[in-house]
């Protein structure tokens, strides 16, 4: 059986297993400790039964007025626990808060352009890709753009 629980910051210490994943973004510590304290609530990971984790969402809500929306920072899950509905169930949980907790008008998210299977997981999660993001990550050696991908929750009445 599978928990989501708050992310807790000595989960850092056992989530290489998703990390270790040349498309899972990582970030540093103090990044991971302003998420866990500001939005603790988007910050979630799903458990096995040994404690092992399964994968995490990093979120939080952002922005004002019309742009007020819940924002994924990170969605990933680890190789072991792929295409059991873990995504699925970790994008759902945050739209429910970005609905019901933030009041916000959409959720949005980043992804290479070249994350094909993410992109098209998306679209079947009923996300639209908004605008394309020139150059959004940057490498030592190239950079890669970024598609802005959004889904209008109920706030947004007309579907701006
Ligand atoms: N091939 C084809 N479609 C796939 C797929 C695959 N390997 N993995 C997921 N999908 C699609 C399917 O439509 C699936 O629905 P279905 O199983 O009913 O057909 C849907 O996505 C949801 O799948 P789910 O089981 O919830 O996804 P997951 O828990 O395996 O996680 C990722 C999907 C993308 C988060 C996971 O592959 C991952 O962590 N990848 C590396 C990190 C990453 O790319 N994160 C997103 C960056 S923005």
């Amino acid at each position: 059986m599978t928990t989501i629980r708050p992310f807790e910051m000595s989960d850092l210490f056992k989530f290489n297993n998703i990390n270790l994943d040349i498309l899972t973004e990582t970030f540093n510590m103090p990044f991971y400790l302003s998420y866990q304290s500001t939005w603790p609530e988007a910050f979630t990971v799903a458990e096995a039964p040994d404690k092992s984790l399964m994968g995490y969402m990093l979120a939080k809500a952002e922005g004002s007025k019309k742009l007020w929306h819940g924002h994924v920072s990170a969605v990933t899950v680890a190789p072991t626990y792929r295409r059991l509905g873990l995504a699925k169930v970790l994008m759902d949980d945050l739209e429910k808060y970005s609905e019901d907790v933030y009041n916000a008008y959409f959720v949005d998210l980043f992804v290479r352009s070249s994350n094909a299977l993410a992109i098209s997981m998306y679209e079947k999660f009923g996300y639209v890709k908004y605008r394309r993001v020139l150059g959004y990550y940057t490498g030592l050696e190239d950079s890669e753009d970024a598609w802005d991908m959004r889904k209008a929750l109920r706030r947004d009445v007309n579907k701006e």
